[in-house]
Formats: structure tokens, sequence, C-alpha cells
């Protein structure tokens, strides 16, 4: 759109009431934050606006080669206001605007010289509901354990469970939080969120509350996932098909009926759930109208064919991903989602095989996997420099990884992921004259503010 038409956009939002301009399934949506009263805000003399629009008229999540398309414009300028992208271009048009001219006052101006904006990082895997980090496992691990031999011996998933059952919904929403608000320090502006540590009705629900309740305090967008299917508790080994039934009849009716989950997430790997006990899971999730991801092919393979009749957002970490899979994905629009800070925490040599994915045309993105045991890191820069180094992805194929099939992995890319008018104003601003200094300047925090549905938040 060009900054001419910034007159008749300002006039249209004006007329629409703020709940109907948020009108939007996430749990931001229920938010308390008051976006009448946010100034619009305006980006000016952007050195590089990655915008991400799409170029090519397909739709769908990014393929190769599309997943590196940027679509740049140097000296660029985005406005925002109720929330929302409205005008995207070059600085000198945008000054040339009347209605930039009459309301210049009204207006937040940021002046971007010398700096990237991108859109928010989409963080659309992780595992924030949890009280204490695993340094047992880590020092375990360094002596030469692997993750499944500390798993087995009684560490692993299982030992974060104790700290979620006991732990008062208020305490896990604080840590949710404190951890939304350093992901957004550092380019992140939506996150999926799974509950998981708990494993009874009770406390996966609370979870789930904790997640609803720390979603309701941040500016940000959070995307809540019930993951009551990480691995049998101690209490139901050798019986996991009763588990099962109560993930099946208890835990998704009831997330479901309360609105407290976007998505069912299953571990189906060895330790955790068969390729049989995860179809049960994802029936009933469909049953229950919830929408269904997996924790694929990180430990061992297993045959994806099957599940794709379930239409499922994303598979997740793909490690073991078999050829004749690989195919089939190249045909559908289920994302995989890689997730290289687990390889690089669990200290492997073995990273997944993102060429072979993106170069076979299967749609990629890249996640944190945020998690005590396996990737204690929330930082999207970070897990891009991975997806570089290890993955041989290309700068400009993790942006896009990072951003747009993000949002299309959460099914939420008609309104995240890029930066076109009427998108939500979530962006991200690096101090860098280049987007490739993104992943370069590994494990350094670059990012200097961000915008979270028109809500400007600077790292402290
Ligand atoms: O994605 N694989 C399953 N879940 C997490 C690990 C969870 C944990 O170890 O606490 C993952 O790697
Ligand atoms: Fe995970």
């Amino acid at each position: 759109m060009p900054y001419a038409d910034i007159q008749a956009t300002a006039n249209a939002l004006d007329e629409l009431s703020v709940r109907r301009l948020l009108n939007c399934s996430s749990v931001a949506s229920s938010r308390k934050l008051d976006q009448e009263t946010q100034t619009p805000v305006f980006l000016a003399n952007i050195s590089q606006l990655l915008t991400l629009r799409p170029v090519s008229g397909k739709t769908g999540p990014r393929r190769s080669p599309d997943l590196k398309q940027l679509c740049i414009i140097e000296n660029g300028a985005v406005l925002c206001l109720g929330g929302k992208i409205v005008s995207v271009g070059r600085t000198k048009d945008a000054l040339r605007d009347p209605w930039l001219k009459r309301n210049r006052k009204k207006v937040t101006e940021i002046d971007c010289a010398g700096k990237v904006v991108l859109p928010g990082f989409v963080d659309s895997h992780t595992h924030p509901v949890f009280v204490s980090p695993r340094l047992v496992d880590f020092e375990k691990r360094i002596e030469g354990a692997s993750y499944e031999e500390i798993a087995a011996a009684g560490g692993g998933i299982r030992s974060s469970l104790e700290g979620v059952r006991k732990a008062g919904k208020r305490v896990l929403a604080e840590k949710v939080l404190a951890v939304l608000r350093d992901m957004a320090a550092h380019g992140t502006t939506t996150v999926e969120a799974k509950s998981g540590y708990g494993l009874t009705v009770e406390s996966e629900l609370k979870s789930l509350e904790a997640i609803r309740e720390a979603a309701n305090s941040w500016p940000g967008t959070v995307i809540p996932t019930l993951l009551g299917a990480h691995v049998v508790p101690k209490e139901f080994l050798g019986r996991s098909q009763n588990y099962v039934e109560v993930v099946c009849k208890e835990m998704i009716p009831q997330a479901a009926k309360r609105k407290l989950a976007q998505f069912v997430d299953v571990f189906c790997d060895q330790g955790a759930f068969t390729a049989t006990e995860t179809e049960q899971i994802f029936e009933a999730a469909e049953q229950h109208g919830l929408s269904v991801r997996g924790h694929m092919c990180q430990l061992s393979q297993t045959i994806l064919r099957p599940f794709l009749r379930f239409h499922p957002a994303s598979f997740d970490h793909m490690d073991h991903v078999n050829e004749e899979d690989i195919t089939q994905l190249a045909r559908h629009d289920t994302v995989a989602t890689l997730v290289p800070g687990t390889n690089y925490f669990l200290g492997l040599m073995q990273y997944p095989h993102a060429r072979k994915l993106i170069d076979a045309g299967v749609p990629v993105a890249l996640a944190t996997d945020y998690n005590p045991g396996t990737s204690p890191t929330l930082n999207m820069p970070m897990v891009m420099s991975l997806a570089c180094t290890h993955m041989k992805m290309s700068p400009a194929e993790a942006i896009v990884a990072a951003t747009v099939n993000g949002a299309w992995a959460l099914r939420v890319a008609d309104r995240k992921g890029t930066i076109e008018p009427g998108k939500d104003a979530d962006l991200a601003v690096f101090a860098v004259e280049d987007y490739r200094e993104i992943p370069y300047w590994f494990g350094a925090n670059r990012c200097s503010m961000t915008t979270l549905n028109g809500t400007v938040v600077c790292p402290q």
C-alpha cells in the first residue's frame, strides 16, 4: 500500500471498535490491554526493512525458492495504528503523506537509521511452564550419559513433574511471564506455549491457566498447546493405555471446553508415546475441535504419512525423518519445525537435515523449543545462527523460517509473520545495518526494540 492510502486506512480504523479489531481466537484477544490508548507508531529511516511480502503469488507456507525472499525496502518506513500495520514503504514517500503531515505530533516517531526492521519472530515451539532448571541432567550429560539414559534413570521430563504439581498457578504464571518478556527483548512477538510438566488432569489444566494468565499481562500473542502426552508419568508406568485414556477423555475435553488450548501435541518417540497412541490422541483432539502438532522423529524414526489425515499444523524436531515422508511433506502444508537448540544443548554432532527438506520443497520453520531438558534458550537469533552454521540454511532462509513459516506452523499467518498493511503490528528492530548480522553475532542480543500488537517494548 503506498503512503497515499494512510488517510483511508486511518479513517477505517477510527470507525472500527477495538474489540472488532482484535477479534481473534488467540489468548491475546482476551488481554486487558487497551489498544485504543496506544499512540500511532512511525518507524522511519530504516536501513533495511524486511517485509517478507509474498512475491510468487503462491499462498501457504514458504518453500524453496520462496524461502529466501525477504522483499527488502531500503530507507523504509512503517506506520502502525490501533495495533495494526497500516502502511509500509519508503521514508521519503511517507513524509510527503498528508495524513502523516497533519498528525505528526500525535505519532511516536522512531528513527531507525542504521537499523534493520523485520517481522517479530514467531517462536512456534516452547515449553515455558516449569519450575527449575535440570542442572543434574546437564552435568550427567557432560559426563557422557545420553538424554535417553538420563530419562530411563529417573531424570528427564519426569523429574520436572513434582515442581509443577506442587506449584501454585500464580507462581507458574509469573515464570511464564518472565520468559515472555525476555523473549520480546530478543525480538519475539508470538509464542506457542505448551503445558506438559504436570501430567495430571489438574496440573495440566493449571499449566494452561498459567499460560493464559501470563498472556493476559503480555502485549504479544500466545498460542497455547496441551501436551498432556509428553511422557507416561510414573504412576501409569506399564499402563500407558490407561494414561492415554486420561489424556483423551479428560484432559482434551476439559481443555477444549474451557478454551485453554488451540493445539494438542504428542511426544511420539521411543520412551514416550507410540504411533498408535499418537493417532488415538489426535483423534480425540479432532473430535473436540482442536488442531494437532507433534514432536516427531527426534530420537528415532516414525513413519509420518498415517498422521497426515489429521492435517497437523507442524511436525517438530524431524532429525530422523525418512525419504518417503519428505516427499509426502513437500505436497502438504504441514510445516517441519526444526529446533537445533536441542542438538546443540544435548551435544549432538548431527543436526536435522534442513537442506534435504528445503531442497525437496518441504516448508521449514525454526523455533527455540525452550525447555529445561533439551533447550534452555529463548533466543531466536541464536537458533538462527545454529541453523546457518550447522544446518547450512542461508541467513535469509533462517529469517523466513523464524517468522512467516512459524506463523504458518501456528496457523496465524493471516495476521503474523510479514510486514504488510492489515497485519498485526509485530516488529523487531535490530541494531545492525545488514540482516545477515542477526545470525552472525551469535549469542549477543542486538535487538533494540520490538512492537507487540503495536505496543513498543525496549530491552532493559
Ligand atoms: O522438545 N522431546 C520432548 N520434549 C522436549 C524435551 C523436554 C524435556 O526434556 O524436558 C523437547 O526436546
Ligand atoms: Fe519440545
